[in-house]
């Protein structure tokens, strides 16, 4: 065992704002990744990897922002092996208190054939690269990507070059989520036993999901010497994503008794990420996701009600509590007051201020008015909505829609563009359809809906929908999302929110004068 990998602490580097937000879809607007950034902080989460600042020019004011503003976490920003690209990284990660430049170049022969490099040229590369990272910043990490498709000798090679080079983490991904729990401890172990220098480094594993392995595959490195774990909140990632962080964390603190490690994570902190993250990209939980989804403490069945009942620990591994679900789901109503709801907003990691808490009451009111009980899941999809909606450049103000048998449908619709109202009458195949083609009539615009997903946020034939809908221009995506009990004005509202994005990602990419058209 090396002299790191004896220690028993698993540093915890969180990508979802970096590999997470790359994936097709989950795109989030600078707001969102300085909360989600504050959130993985006060979580306790080691090492943010904030974005990949060459980029865009979004990228790389949401990296600089976040190393501006955070005050724990080490601030990682990710960079190809070219000096451009780790210069860029260099000017946004270096006002974080701890930075770290992260720096990454496919070595296994499917990926060496793409820069058209050989071996020996390649080993060069690295070597160039991350002196150059090192002599900007004391804390680099390097990747080869691919690592686990990369021939053995060769990989030791180049991390052994890495090493020397000055490379304080190195990082072996499994991209494409090929390997298995003992073949990826096998190479983290080779790794340790064969490169000389492997004693002073801190070997990290970045596992994809696409065999459904990417926790197992994290679990083995760990056992195997590796101590630092890339994760994202509820896995999110490209393709099938990424080691979901709730679970390998969960599995440690569960699992103690057989892999003695630990983190620096507050566990009860688990449950409001994962649905805030769930909200700002758009991509909802899986109902039966280990840990985070909505049935993973749910007992439905006559035996396993009965034997919670006698003692929680027959079929409970773990407590609610400790992910940060509440153990009682306090049903809120009509006759609930503001400071009840400002309680039961903090309980779910909502901290707001007075005027905040003012607009939020009068929706929740509203809500109340249309449905018996207020569940905490009804909370959160309101809140999620009030963050969209305040201040932004369009608003559904009023919907109508005639629907029924005879078609076609149509939808009245009032929508606020920039403070003023604009009214008008559309139709559709459907009242969804008719609705869509109504905004379309008011905002023209030439986007394709790259997805329209609605479901429950809670049961009854009152609850609340929450519909996600994504938009694509350019090959680029916005996504929104909305909660009403009437699907159709959720429906609305999640293309509003789409389209409210789509302006502020237009603002940041288009010159001052072609800016004009957009309002
Ligand atoms: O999956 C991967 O190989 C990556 C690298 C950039 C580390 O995300
Ligand atoms: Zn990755």
């Amino acid at each position: 065992m090396s002299k790191k990998a004896s220690e028993d602490r698993v540093v915890i580097f969180d990508t979802t704002l970096r590999d997470g937000e790359q994936s097709p879809g989950a795109t989030m607007t600078h707001d969102e990744k300085m909360e989600i950034a504050e959130m993985l902080d006060e979580m306790g989460v080691d090492i943010i990897e904030a974005g990949f600042p060459i980029a865009s020019e979004g990228d790389f004011e949401a990296v600089s922002d976040i190393a501006r503003n955070t005050k724990n976490a080490v601030i990682c920003g990710l960079a190809r092996a070219q000096f451009k690209d780790i210069d860029r990284c260099w000017e946004a990660v270096r006002h974080a208190k701890r930075p770290r430049i992260h720096t990454f170049i496919g070595t296994s022969p499917l990926h060496r054939a793409i820069p058209n490099l050989d071996k020996d040229q390649m080993a060069e590369r690295i070597h160039q690269t991350v002196t150059h990272a090192r002599n900007l910043c004391d804390n680099v990490q390097w990747s080869p990507m691919d690592a686990t498709r990369t021939e053995h000798d060769y990989l030791c090679r180049v991390v052994e070059i890495a090493i020397r080079a000055g490379a304080t983490t190195i990082n072996i991904p499994d991209t494409v989520g090929y390997t298995a729990p003992r073949e990826s401890a096998d190479l983290i172990r080779m790794l340790i036993e064969r490169v000389p220098g492997a004693d002073e480094i801190i070997f990290a594993t970045h596992c994809h999901n696409d065999l459904g392995m990417a926790t197992a595959n994290s679990l083995a490195a760990v056992e195997a010497g590796a101590r630092q774990i890339e994760c994202t909140i509820n896995g999110l990632g490209e393709r099938a994503g990424n080691t979901a962080l709730e679970e390998v964390v969960m599995a440690l603190k569960v699992r103690h008794d057989i892999m003695p490690y630990r983190t620096g994570i507050d566990t009860r902190k688990i449950m409001n990420i994962s649905r805030r993250v769930a909200a700002v990209s758009g991509f909802p939980v899986q109902f039966n996701k280990a840990i985070v989804g909505k049935n993973a403490f749910a007992h439905e069945s006559g035996i396993h009600q009965d034997g919670m009942l006698k003692n929680a620990e027959t079929f409970e591994i773990m407590r609610p509590e400790d992910v940060g679900l509440a153990a009682t789901n306090l049903v809120m109503g009509k006759h609930s007051g503001r400071a009840a709801l400002r309680a039961k907003l903090k309980e779910l990691g909502f901290d707001l201020a007075d005027n905040q808490l003012n607009d939020v009451f009068v929706r929740f009111k509203a809500l109340a008015d249309r449905k018996k009980e207020v569940y905490d899941d009804d909370l959160i999809a309101l809140m999620a909505d009030s963050a969209s909606e305040a201040g932004t450049h369009l608003q559904v103000k009023f919907l109508r829609v005639i629907c029924g048998t005879e078609a076609p449908q149509s939808a009245d619709l009032i929508l606020t563009i920039g403070g003023v109202d604009h009214q008008v009458t559309a139709q559709g195949d459907g009242p969804v359809d008719a609705t869509f083609n109504a905004i379309k009539k008011l905002f023209p615009h030439q986007t394709r809906l790259a997805l329209y997903q609605v479901h429950a946020v809670t049961e009854g034939t009152d609850a609340q929908a929450t519909v996600s809908v994504r938009l694509e221009e350019d090959g680029k995506i916005v996504t929104g999302q909305a909660s009403d009990t009437d699907t159709v004005v959720a429906s609305a509202k999640a293309y509003v929110g789409a389209l409210n994005n789509l302006i502020v990602r237009r603002a940041k990419t288009k010159p001052a004068d072609e800016m004009k058209s957009v309002s």
